[in-house]
């Protein structure tokens, strides 16, 4: 990919196709002190305010840099690498290619908590991690009542829900969930009926004194690849019907209609939801509901099955990043007669993680 010029043109060269870049994109990209806040990069003018027209009087090209001057009597010296990072949408969630995993998935690559881990490439690297495989484990975290907020605040902004800033996972009578309880929790994706369902969950473990209560993970992006692959007609309508997702106590309703597996606009993996307590599928077809049914008793049994399900024990100190949006969570049964099982969690959202991310790569020159 590079920049060339044609008279008082610029043209994008890639891969043998030539395009031309609009005079006012540059234009508006001007990023001199006068026109750009050097810290937020924010614009200091208001490019609607500018005469449609734009044009360029004047062109240099040199290894490094593009120098133009506009009819509006402007000049700016752009930087040839900036330009062609924004032809490569430089998303990190894009670059950094998802790993599919299932049940022989060893989760060794931990990362210890310390101080100032926010500012260290130590985050960085576990922010990578995340993206890479949809979750990371953080160990030693400080087992405080609450942490999990301040945990969460250190790498973006906690997503407040009405269960509050946070929740506290142990048994307690009269549940409003199972979630409080000591029954088994089948893999799951959280909140479902929210709108935007929170992206990703953390989870504290500060007590665990119990010899079941084993958490459970699982991949929903190497399940629906792996349905998409073996059962062609059951992923075609979970990709396809809409199923309303509830949620109903004293004080709040809350619904949301979305597909059991979500397709971004290319029709690649975007999110799963899954939570078989809460869904409920419109009164569609009777044909085209057997084939739902059947495809949602599948997926189920993928989701649930020792092919895809890694289980593991959440020690205090361990604090698990998850993204709610790809991996489904659960937990087997426990005795609460055994002990105590305290764990604290909250939501972030995606904004969070890729801010932190970007700030870290600037901040370390990664
Ligand atoms: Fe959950």
């Amino acid at each position: 990919m590079k920049i060339e010029l044609n008279e008082n043109k610029v043209f994008l060269e890639n891969k043998g196709l030539k395009k031309e870049i609009h005079p006012f994109w540059l234009r508006e990209r001007i990023d001199g002190d006068k026109y750009i806040d050097q810290i937020t990069q924010q614009r200091l003018f208001d490019p609607t305010e500018l005469k449609n027209n734009i044009k360029i009087d004047k062109l240099n090209l040199s290894d490094n840099f593009l120098e133009v001057t506009f009819n509006d009597g402007t000049y700016n010296k752009f930087s040839i690498e900036n330009i062609l990072k924004e032809f490569l949408n430089d998303s990190y969630n894009q670059n950094v290619g998802k790993v599919k995993w299932d049940s022989s998935f060893k989760i060794s690559n931990n990362f210890n908590f310390e101080k100032n881990i926010f500012e260290k490439k130590s985050m960085y690297e576990a922010l990578i991690h995340f993206y890479k495989y949809g979750f990371v484990i953080f160990k030693k975290v400080p087992t405080e009542n609450n942490f999990v907020v301040n945990f969460a605040n250190s790498i973006g902004s906690v997503r407040r829900t009405n269960f509050g800033e946070f929740f506290n996972v142990k048994s307690k009578p009269n549940p409003n969930d199972l979630a409080y309880t000591s029954l088994p929790l089948a893999p799951h994706t959280d909140n479902p009926y929210r709108n935007p369902v929170p992206c990703i969950q953390l989870l504290h473990c500060i007590e665990n004194e119990v010899t079941g209560g084993l958490s459970t993970i699982v991949d929903g992006y190497n399940v629906s690849e792996s349905l998409k692959k073996d059962y062609p007609e059951y992923y075609k309508i979970l990709t396809e019907t809409k199923v309303r997702f509830q949620f109903i106590d004293r004080s709040v309703i809350l619904e949301n209609w979305s597909e059991m597996i979500e397709l971004d606009q290319n029709g690649n993996f975007k999110q799963v939801r899954f939570s078989p307590r809460l869904d409920f599928v419109p009164l569609i077809d009777k044909e085209k509901l057997e084939l739902f049914y059947s495809a949602r008793k599948k997926i189920s049994e993928l989701y649930n099955s020792d092919k895809f399900r890694v289980e593991f024990k959440l020690i205090p100190g361990d604090l698990i990043m998850m993204d709610n949006h790809r991996l489904l969570h659960g937990r087997t049964r426990y005795d609460a007669n055994e002990g105590n099982r305290f764990l604290q969690g909250c939501y972030i959202d995606y904004d969070s993680t890729e801010g932190k991310l970007k700030h870290l790569k600037r901040e370390l020159n990664i």
